[in-house]
């Protein structure tokens, strides 16, 4: 089939790379001529395991193709698929500009038929006005063309792209139309060999489904992070209670370990995005307003921690003279994305608080440098930072910071000091190694 995708990011891209890889022909659109001249010269702007191959070998068996002129490409495609940024407006609600601009493109340029796709995760009733939007720029041509619009959230994971994308759990479609269903099927086919998980339903309930799920995803989180930190006063224990909270299974294991906060491009946007949409239908979400609130507390966790473990406490920059290492600034591992992580928090907590910040971070450090710029240290090795610190910070939990060698971080911090932010560790193995150790809701957790 022959499909163009709007927007290179990290579905653009991901979608463009896997629809290619199962036999279509793609043409990938974005306004970025930078990031379309790199693509076009095999260089991939986002970290994502396993997507430069993917991109590199479609490219060359000339499947998928980058471009900045949509005319071209929407002339020639069937399906057209709209992935750009619905980042927060100033109310929280998610902004639909570059959606909108999109649709009015499509319309000012398209030749025939066209099934025109939201994969961007967008607010019930944005189907209706990406059809507005088409329909306006047909009759300004006077042209009359017949076109569908239908809802395809993506539901993958950073960090997991390619894999979720190509097994996904369910591919979501929302049409009131049997035929576009067809295509959209076909389209999807090749991931679903083993057994259909396609799921079609009306526009506005794909739509709010997106939601919906990274909502409940983000309810988990903060729910886990107040037992969290009610473990820790009460003397209990997150992880065994993860576990048996986990074996049930109505609730199950997964996004039940805490934390320093979610964070990302997608969980805090939309958070706020549905409850401004609530708000909009006069409808007060109580539970989603909390979520968010804890979520912003929590990402102070590990500041406090270390401030409260370091700091003089009457001074107004209570770590001064101190220094931190921080491991791990991506908002997750397997990503170089900082949208919105926790590491921008606590790093500017630290910083503001007079603390020497150094960084490392497997993948991130170009993204973390347009943040910090040259007011925190970084190294490409996890290692070297650790020389005369006074304590380590563990922010994101990339597999190799797992099993490091702890003899080695004791001999390199000035003070055997480890605040953990992602349970890494065993608590007892730390404490008989000599290492002041800070988890989150685990024994040695609370320095209150
Ligand atoms: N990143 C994720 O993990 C994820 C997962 C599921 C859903 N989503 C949703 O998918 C959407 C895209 O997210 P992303 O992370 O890929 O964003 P992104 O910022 O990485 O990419 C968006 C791209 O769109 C381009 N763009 C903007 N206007 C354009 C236009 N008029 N024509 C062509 N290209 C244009 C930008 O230049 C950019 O390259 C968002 O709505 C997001 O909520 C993201």
């Amino acid at each position: 089939m022959k499909i163009c995708i709007f927007g290179a990011g990290y579905v653009g891209l991901v979608a463009a790379a896997c629809f290619s890889e199962s036999g279509n022909s793609v043409i990938a659109i974005d306004v970025d001529h930078e990031k379309i001249d790199n693509l076009k010269s095999g260089i991939i702007p986002i970290y994502e395991p396993g997507l430069k191959e993917m991109v590199l070998r479609n490219q060359a068996e000339g499947r998928l193709s980058f471009t900045t002129d949509m005319a071209e490409a929407v002339e020639a495609s069937l399906v057209c698929f709209i992935a750009v940024g619905t980042p927060p407006g100033e109310d929280g609600s998610a902004d639909l500009k570059y959606v909108l601009s999109v649709a009015r493109d499509i319309g000012r340029v398209m030749n025939g038929f066209k099934i025109i796709v939201d994969k961007s995760t967008v607010p019930v009733g944005t189907a209706d006005k990406v059809r507005a939007a088409v329909r306006e720029e047909l009759t300004a041509r006077e042209v009359e063309l017949e076109f569908d619009v239908v809802s395809n959230p993506e539901f993958l994971k950073e960090g997991a792209a390619i894999d979720d994308f190509m097994k996904p759990d369910r591919v979501v479609i929302g049409t009131d139309n049997v035929r576009t269903a067809e295509i959209m099927k076909e389209l999807y086919d090749p991931f679903m060999r083993k057994m259909n998980r396609m799921i079609v339903m009306d526009i506005r309930s794909a739509e709010m489904t997106k939601y919906a799920a990274n909502a409940m995803l983000a309810t988990r989180i903060s729910f886990m992070n107040q037992i969290a930190n009610l473990c820790e006063r009460m003397g209990a224990d997150v992880a065994a209670v993860r576990e048996g909270v986990g074996s049930d299974t109505r609730i199950g294991y997964d996004f039940l370990f805490p934390g320093p906060g979610y964070g990302g491009s997608c969980f805090p946007k939309d958070v706020k995005a549905l409850i401004r949409t609530a708000e909009e239908a006069n409808y007060d979400f109580l539970l989603l307003k909390a979520v968010e609130e804890v979520n912003e507390q929590q990402k102070e966790i590990l500041a406090d921690k270390l401030i409260k473990l370091l700091g003089s406490p009457d001074e107004e920059q209570p770590l001064t003279g101190r220094t931190i290492a921080c491991w791990g600034l991506s908002f997750k591992p397997r990503t170089d994305d900082m949208r919105e992580a926790p590491a921008l928090t606590i790093i500017e907590r630290l910083l503001t608080a007079g603390a020497t910040v150094r960084a490392h971070d497997p993948e991130a450090l170009k993204e973390a440098r347009k943040h910090f710029g040259d007011r925190i240290e970084y190294s490409h090795n996890q290692y070297d930072i650790l020389a005369g610190a006074d304590a380590l910070a563990v922010i994101t939990d990339w597999s190799e910071y797992r099993n490091p060698d702890f003899d080695r971080i004791k001999s390199a911090l000035k003070f055997p000091n480890i605040v953990d932010g992602r349970n890494l560790y065993k608590p007892g193995r730390l404490a008989s190694a000599g290492f002041r150790y800070v988890p989150l809701g685990r024994y040695g957790g609370s320095i209150y």
